[in-house]
């Protein structure tokens, strides 16, 4: 019998994260090195027909309904059209996301819409040109609000993640939330992860989610949302004024200090084709080759269900033994 993606721990990955591509036209200081990565070679990145083959696969024969296309920079793929048109023609069509900076959008938005994009997550953790340099290491604010103008006519969801630096960008968090709820977009504040290319992630340094909550509760009322959370990395609240006039929605996501990965659903492919069952994951199972040297269907879900029953608990990073994945956040897509 045919089972989805079940672990030892009785979670089931029902959504997928796939990584189109390992550049990235930015270099954030919490996930790449100032002068860049060395980038895979072409060849060994999947093609537009080994992504839709692989996403057939989950979405038939291992129960994955939704599918959210990440980096590096997805909109650096020049069929990335191409290929979400081929995942929404897919006879089990999953939910499509994708998650991307932004910059060169404006041009796409409409036809990735048409081609069967569902909604986008958009980087963005200032609106000050200066810091936005500073953090991304390239001055490109106005193209990324270019991109999110385009994203908010033509998508019903659009979700804003901001990291936030100490020093940098944290005084600017309220503004962004007043900024995001004028929009109608749900803004996430993201605690840095262990997953930068400099290795000098500082837990002691971290913006905690309990500090996010207290600074922003200085100008707006949070409560928490009655919706189920259902696995989703972000815990999410209801922002009134002081006054109790209902302004939107701000979630946080905290992967360090209150972790979810009892609750994890998700299951991720590299733009090299193998499966990551965790962020932090240190081994990965590759499955571009055996698909290159003719692996059936069935063989392919039979590896990709393995690789997720060998799935740990979770990122342990509070373990004495914990070490950061070699891959930085750049090459794994978030
Ligand atoms: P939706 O809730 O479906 O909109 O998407 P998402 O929040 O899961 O995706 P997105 O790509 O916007 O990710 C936002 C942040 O959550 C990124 O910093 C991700 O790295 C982080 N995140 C996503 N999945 C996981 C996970 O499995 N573990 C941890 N620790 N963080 C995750
Ligand atoms: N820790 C937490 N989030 C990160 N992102 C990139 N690097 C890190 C990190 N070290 C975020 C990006 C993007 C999402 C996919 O992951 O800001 O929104
Ligand atoms: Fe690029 Fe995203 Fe990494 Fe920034 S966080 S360098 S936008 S992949």
């Amino acid at each position: 019998a045919t089972t989805g993606l079940v672990d030892r721990f009785g979670r089931v990955a029902t959504d997928l994260r796939v990584s189109l591509t390992d550049r990235c036209n930015l270099r954030c200081t919490y996930c790449m090195p100032a002068e860049g990565l060395p980038a895979l070679p072409r060849d060994a990145t999947m093609t537009r027909a080994e992504i839709a083959r692989l996403v057939g696969v989950a979405t038939r024969d291992l129960g994955v309904r939704q599918v959210r296309f990440t980096g590096g920079e997805p909109l650096l793929r020049r069929d990335l059209v191409d290929i979400v048109r081929d995942v929404a023609a897919l006879e089990h069509r999953p939910e499509i996301s994708l998650t991307t900076n932004a910059v060169g959008l404006d041009t796409r938005a409409h036809a990735l819409r048409d081609a069967g994009l569902d909604r986008v997550n958009v980087s963005l953790d200032t609106l000050d040109p200066d810091t936005f340099a500073t953090l991304a290491r390239r001055p490109f604010l106005e193209r990324t609000l270019a991109g999110i103008a385009a994203a908010a006519e033509v998508f019903d969801v659009v979700k804003i993640n901001a990291v936030l630096v100490r020093g940098v960008n944290l005084d600017h968090a309220a503004d962004l939330l007043a900024w995001c709820l004028e929009r109608g977009f749900e803004l996430r504040f993201i605690e840095q992860m262990p997953l930068d290319a400099d290795h000098s992630w500082d837990r002691t340094a971290m913006v905690t989610a309990a500090e996010v909550r207290g600074l922003l509760g200085q100008r707006f009322t949070l409560a928490p949302d009655v919706e189920p959370r259902d696995g989703a990395p972000a815990e999410r609240f209801v922002v009134s004024t002081p006054a109790g006039g209902r302004l939107g929605r701000v979630g946080i996501i905290a992967s360090v200090t209150e972790p979810f990965c009892g609750d994890c659903r998700r299951t991720r492919l590299t733009a090299e084709g193998g499966v990551r069952d965790c962020l932090f994951a240190h081994t990965e199972t590759d499955l571009l080759g055996p698909l290159r040297a003719g692996a059936t269907d069935a063989d392919l879900a039979d590896r990709w269900r393995a690789a997720m029953w060998a799935k740990g608990p979770g990122h342990g990073m509070d373990d004495p033994t914990f070490s950061q994945p070699e891959r930085t956040m750049s090459a794994i897509g978030g």
